[in-house]
């Protein structure tokens, strides 16, 4: 047995395993991928689930360093979806049997913001019959918001960490008290103790990034006992104050490959969890998330929001899907999934099994 060999034969993998493991390149990197697709097989099976993606609005009142939509953009037309839009966009999920439905904004935290996403959850599940499940990443909120919204029928939640060191958070967000790490990780615990399944996720590649830290964000991810990640590269968008950086950062086609490792590496350590093959992915490779999928992923996220405003909701440059309708990406997917060798899920949840198995009593 080589090096790589020896590693994944552990019950327990170190620090220093997991850099090793993040960083392969090469036949060793193989050794990885082979080893995910193995634990995948025997744990979560073939199986891909789908949440249809509604970016409802980019207004947002934070400034990350390294997001289009950041408040301080002004180069960023603003929308704001109708509450019919964001229906239909639902129906058309339902109709679709997509399962699950996921409601992303850019984050907002008046009032009427938070009454409108409690009318928009019930209407969504009374269209649905409750059958849609839904997931919803609107940043964070103080835990009564979160319990409102739970309440109203929301039961997954996705907050990235974007990275578990505090020190490099700090460089990528402004350092003030509305965007402190501290707050991050109480509204990830908040989000635990209402009783969503609760996800985060990371940034990889970004400026000043080690594989230590990347190493440190998985160990995160199983200390917190997550149901749920979403992680995939950065990518530099030129309207931003991270860009400065972007002699810095390894070629997109390194952050590709250690994406994928990240993925393979996080379905080693936890088995049952649900790992997204996350769109940032498909801006670098048209077959991103697809490589994804086979490597340790098991959820996918077609975007559903009306094409014309897609263009709108840039989070970072070449965001795949932007011109295309509903429709034709629910074809395209369909087909690279089932070329990926996976099967398609559709009308159910495709909850996280490691929730369950947290919450024994449930
Ligand atoms: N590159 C990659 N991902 C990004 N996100 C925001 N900006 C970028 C970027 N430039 C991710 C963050 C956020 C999620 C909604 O999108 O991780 O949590
Ligand atoms: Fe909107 Fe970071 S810029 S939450």
């Amino acid at each position: 047995m080589n090096e790589i060999e020896i590693i994944l034969e552990k019950t327990t993998l170190s620090k220093d395993d997991l850099v090793t493991l993040i960083s392969l390149e090469g036949e060793n990197r193989n050794i990885l991928l082979k080893k995910a697709q193995l634990v995948a097989g025997k744990t979560i099976g073939n199986n891909v689930y789908y949440r249809g993606l509604v970016e409802f609005s980019n207004i947002c009142s934070k400034d990350c360093f390294y997001c289009g939509i950041r408040k301080s953009n002004k180069k960023t037309e603003r929308y704001n979806l109708s509450d019919s839009e964001i229906l239909d966009a639902a129906k058309f999920a339902y109709k679709s049997q997509y399962g699950s439905l996921v409601l992303q904004s850019g984050e907002q935290t008046n009032p009427a913001f938070i009454g409108r996403i409690g009318k928009l959850l019930k209407s969504i599940k009374s269209l649905s019959n409750g059958q849609l499940g839904i997931t919803i990443s609107l940043g964070e909120q103080t835990e009564d918001t979160y319990q409102y919204w739970y309440n109203c029928g929301a039961h997954r939640y996705l907050l990235r960490i974007e990275t578990s060191n505090k020190t490099l958070y700090n460089t990528i967000h402004p350092f003030d008290d509305n965007h402190s790490f501290e707050k991050r990780i109480s509204c990830l615990q908040s989000l635990q103790k209402v009783g969503y399944q609760t996800g985060t996720g990371v940034m990889i590649g970004l400026p000043f990034q080690t594989y230590e830290d990347l190493a440190d964000d998985l160990i995160f991810m199983k200390n917190f006992d997550v149901d749920m990640v979403g992680m995939g590269p950065y990518i530099e968008h030129e309207h931003t104050p991270l860009y400065k950086y972007k002699n810095k950062l390894w070629p997109l086609s390194r952050r590709l490959e250690v994406a994928i490792n990240m993925i393979a590496t996080l379905r080693i350590l936890m088995p049952n969890i649900n790992i997204v093959a996350s769109t940032a992915l498909q801006a670098i490779d048209p077959l991103g998330r697809e490589k994804a999928l086979k490597n340790g992923a098991n959820i996918i996220m077609p975007n559903i929001t009306p094409t014309n405003h897609r263009k709108d909701y840039l989070l970072y440059e070449n965001k795949p899907c932007i011109d295309e309708s509903a429709n034709d990406c629910t074809n395209c997917i369909n087909i690279r999934i089932e070329m990926a060798g996976k099967k398609v899920v559709l009308g159910q949840w495709g909850d996280s099994k490691h929730y369950f198995s947290r919450n024994k009593n449930l």
